[in-house]
Formats: C-alpha cells, structure tokens, sequence
C-alpha cells in the first residue's frame, strides 16, 4: 500500500455542523521504535500492547465555514481551553490536510480528557492523536458516497495518527500491534499498525501492566528531540537491526507462551532504548534514582520467588511493571508493599492489554 491510497476521492456530500466522539487507548512498547525517518516513518518495526485503563476521550465538534486560508480549532483539555496544545495539532493538520482535504471548510472544536491526570508523566500523544484520527475519519465517512471498509477505516485512521506521533499508530486496534516493515511479518507496513496476526498463547492474551509514576513533571526531552538525535547516533544501525531481530525472536515466544525470553527481550528493549539516549550527543539520562531502585527491586524479587514479573520503560522515568494475570495477586500486593514507597505521591495505575478504540455514542 502507497500513501496515494490514502487521498480520498473528492467529496460527494456535505455536511454542515455536528460532532463525534471516540475513546482510544494508550500502547506499550515491547520492542521500541526510536528513529524515524521522512514523514514520521519509523527506523525499525516495533510492537505493542494496547492498553486499557489509560485511554484519551476526545469530542470533535464541526461547522461549516467559508474555507479560509488557516485551520480554525480550538482545543479544551477537561473543559479549559489549552492552547499550549494548539501548535502540535496545528502541524497535525498540516501533515494530514492532503488525506483529509475537508480540514479548512470547518471550523472546530477539540474536546479533550484522559483517564490519567496530565501531569503523570504518561505520554498522551499516542491515545490523544489516534482519538483525533479516529473523529477526523468519522467525518470524511459521512462526507463520501462509497463505503469505507473497516480494515481501510483502521489502516487510515492508524495512517493519520501516526502523522501526529509515531507511536500512536498502534493505538486503534489490540491487543498487540505492529507497525514498520519486518520480513518475518506479512502485512507489516512503515505507513500504519497492523493487528499482529500469528499465534499467541493465553498467557500473553490477558496480561497486566502496572504503572508507576516515579517522576511526573514535563518532559526533560522531547521525542521529537529524540529520535532526531539517532541521526547521527553512532550505534543507530546496530539498534535497529536489534531492534527488527528483537521482534523476529519474540514471534516464537509469544507463540508458546515462553515468559522467560519474554522477559529477557521485554527488559533488554527497555535499557536499550535508554542507552541510546545516555549515547547520543548531546546525551541525556531519563531514569530516575527511584527508576533503578524499582528495577533492581523487581529483579530482587523476581530471583527470591520465581515470578515472571518484568519491566518495560518509555521515554522517561516512569515503570511499566508487566505480569501475567495469574501472578496479579501476589505482584500487587509486593508492588504496594515494596515498590509504591519510590513512586511520586505513591501513584501507580494499574492497566491491562486492551483491544483498541472504539466510538462513543452520547
Ligand atoms: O510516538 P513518539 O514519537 O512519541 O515516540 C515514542 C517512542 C517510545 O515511546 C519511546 C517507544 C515506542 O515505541 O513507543
């Protein structure tokens, strides 16, 4: 598939004023995509749990106007205005306007709330981008006469997310998704996510990701800043060729159910995406003290007793502590006993795979 499948035909009805509404959730890397390349393509492929709990519900209200020259928006995060959001999703537009050519004939209103507090330090962008997408999308559906398929409303609205951050194309569908081209992966695509299609045994189907919030202030650098600085990485080849050979190893494991590799890849993706950051140039640390003492603290545990819990961090300081839903008992109770003294506030939020977004009726 080519971007041109992505521009529509022109448009045969109109519509004056209304609004839609979509909830999508947040996704959690297990082989991290850091590099991108032309319009937000991604260096290597990656793949993700969708979440559950940690989800953005946007509301996109639109009236027609006379097209003018700019987008007119306005955005409102938990009902106050947020204009400190709209140079990003002004770029958004910019990117996408080719796909979605009705963008200057309305004028919007952008309604935002995440289920997390906005401060936790938790990436908003992959569920807040995909939710725009998806209204977006639900627009131009009543805009043409022909009848949009689901796999291609997917594939789009994935398309269009990832214009406005990478990561949010794996956000529309669950419970694992992958997104970039990888030879072992037929359908993979560079351009959206696609819904990982090959076995994958129960154990992985309902499993927990608990997150701790050790350090919920802005972030230090930005992602944009990030996957900029793999450009002249000097270990960027390597990375992504562990990266496409991290995910080519997981296909097996997932398969059968083996959480000790599971692990292994789970944990080594999480401190290589760190490494990188702590590499490049300039280079920068995102972890926090608490971070390692939760770490080491997980790998404490996990020799004491033979679980299977393991960790997985994002772009910063927080910890995704993932576990199969059997041990969710006894890793609760040793998360709040042992590992809540270290999170901010003792704030954590506790999340499973979830299977995508869906449309909210009023
Ligand atoms: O979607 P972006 O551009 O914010 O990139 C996020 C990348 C990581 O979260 C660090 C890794 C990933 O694959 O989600």
């Amino acid at each position: 598939m080519k971007e041109v499948s992505f521009i529509p035909k022109p448009y045969t009805k109109t519509l004056e004023k209304g609004s839609v509404s979509w909830q999508s959730p947040s996704n959690i890397a297990l082989v991290k995509y850091w590099g991108k390349y032309g319009a937000q393509l991604p260096k290597n492929a990656s793949i993700s749990f969708t979440l559950s709990n940690c989800h953005t519900k946007t509301t996109l209200s639109y009236e027609r106007i006379t097209a003018t020259d700019d987008f007119q928006f306005e955005v409102y995060l938990d009902e106050k205005r947020e204009k400190s959001f709209e140079p990003k999703i002004k770029k958004f537009f910019e990117r996408i306007e080719e796909y979605v050519p009705f963008l200057k004939d309305y004028k919007f209103k952008i309604e935002t709330t995440n289920s997390f507090p906005h401060s936790s330090g938790i990436a908003s962008s992959a569920s807040g981008m995909s939710a725009l997408a998806l209204c977006l999308l639900s627009i131009e559906k009543q805009l043409v006469s022909e009848k949009i398929s689901e796999t291609f409303f997917n594939q789009k609205a994935s398309f269009l997310a990832r214009l406005g951050s990478g990561s949010a194309s794996r956000s529309i569908e669950g419970p694992l998704i992958v997104w970039g081209k990888h030879d072992d992966i037929e359908g993979s695509s560079t351009l959206f996510g696609t819904k990982y299609a090959y076995e994958v045994h129960n154990i992985f189907k309902t499993y927990q990701d608990t997150i701790l919030l050790v350090d919920t202030g802005e972030k230090q650098v930005s992602s944009t800043v990030g996957h900029n600085l793999m450009h002249e990485h000097p270990f960027a080849e390597q990375r992504f060729k562990q990266a496409n050979d991290n995910l080519s190893k997981l296909i097996p494991v997932l398969k059968e159910g083996s959480v000790s590799e599971f692990i292994n890849i789970v944990e080594s993706e999480a401190l290589s995406l760190h490494a990188m950051m702590m590499t490049s140039m300039p280079y920068f640390i995102l972890m926090k003290p608490n971070t390692l003492e939760i770490i080491t603290r997980i790998w404490r545990y996990r020799k004491e007793t033979g679980s299977h819990v393991c960790f997985t961090l994002d772009a910063g300081a927080n910890v995704h502590v993932l576990y199969p839903e059997v041990e969710k008992e006894s890793v609760l109770a040793f998360i709040e006993s042992d590992l809540k003294p270290f999170c901010k506030n003792g704030l954590y939020i506790t999340d499973s795979t979830g299977t995508g977004a869906h449309k909210l009726t009023k």
